[in-house]
């Protein structure tokens, strides 16, 4: 009986911390996707969410917290069916169990792989920092060509209107200037090279079959598993995992072939 309470229990654990992840990453996607508006509504983005200061924290520790119980809770269930089944079955049956629950774990170690090497890449810039160190300067809140006079960076002053068909270059006043993480360079200039776009490209793959049976998986812990539903709710769990993946897929793929950032 307590087996099967902790057991419950770990089931929770394990579907609680999911939605949390998979919250996560709905928004970071939604995100990601302002690549395609242009370099300095993604780098005002990218700001934002590093000035977020403490709040930024508070979202990186739950996060990990998350990720910690998720795996941790994941060994503790997989130990736990050992344990209750010591005689290996004979004959495996494989017929209800499909791929991609069989091998959760597998891709669940491989996600991990592919977080740790994405923080390492884009957060903490150490696993390519020629592509990570990109600045730019930010005249009146609006991201700028820096014009670069001898070896020297000034932010320009100039802008640009449009009237009865002629274009003017105007000067305008500087109200602040400062210089910020150039986060869109970074990306685009590391999809272009094709290995590191095939890495991101697997890695999003094996999270999209990771999540087409974790999302079932969690509603059915969480007793939302009515049949009259079952259809819908494994059809909707497909269509956001692919959903997900699509759009992240689409940005290495856009770099690859010069859609974004042809101009950097
Ligand atoms: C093509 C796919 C992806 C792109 C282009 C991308 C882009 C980025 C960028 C640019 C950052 C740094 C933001 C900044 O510091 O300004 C970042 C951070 C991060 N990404 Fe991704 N990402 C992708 C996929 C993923 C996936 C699949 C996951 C999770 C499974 C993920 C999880 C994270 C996490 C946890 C952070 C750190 C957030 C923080 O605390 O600062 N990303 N990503």
């Amino acid at each position: 009986m307590s087996y099967l309470k902790s057991s419950i229990l770990s089931k929770w654990v394990m579907a609680v911390t999911g939605i949390v992840l998979v919250g996560f990453l709905i928004g970071h996607t939604v995100g990601n996707m302002q690549l395609f508006i242009g370099s300095d509504t993604f780098n005002t983005y990218a700001a934002f969410l590093q000035g977020l200061g403490e709040l930024l924290w508070v979202v990186r520790i739950t996060l990990i917290v998350c990720v910690l119980l998720h795996i941790f809770t994941s060994i503790k269930l997989k130990l736990d069916n050992y344990a209750a089944r010591p005689i290996k079955y004979q004959y495996k049956s494989y017929l209800k169990a499909k791929l991609t629950s069989r091998n959760m774990i597998w891709t669940g170690i491989m996600i991990l792989a592919f977080v740790v090497y994405h923080l390492l890449h884009f957060t903490v810039g150490t696993a390519h920092p020629d592509y990570y160190n990109h600045y730019e300067s930010v005249v009146n809140e609006k991201s700028a060509v820096a014009i670069d006079t001898q070896g020297e960076q000034i932010p320009p002053t100039f802008k640009t209107i449009t009237q009865d068909g002629k274009t003017y270059v105007i000067q305008e006043e500087v109200k602040s200037a400062k210089t910020r993480h150039n986060t869109y360079k970074m990306v685009v200039t590391s999809f272009r090279n094709p290995i590191i776009s095939i890495c991101y490209i697997i890695g999003v793959i094996l999270l999209a079959f990771h999540l087409t049976h974790a999302i079932q998986s969690a509603f059915q812990t969480l007793g939302l598993n009515h049949p009259r539903y079952f259809g819908y709710i494994t059809a909707g769990s497909n269509l956001l995992s692919i959903l997900i993946a699509v759009c992240l897929i689409s940005i290495p793929v856009s770099i690859l072939t010069g859609i974004v950032g042809g101009a950097i």
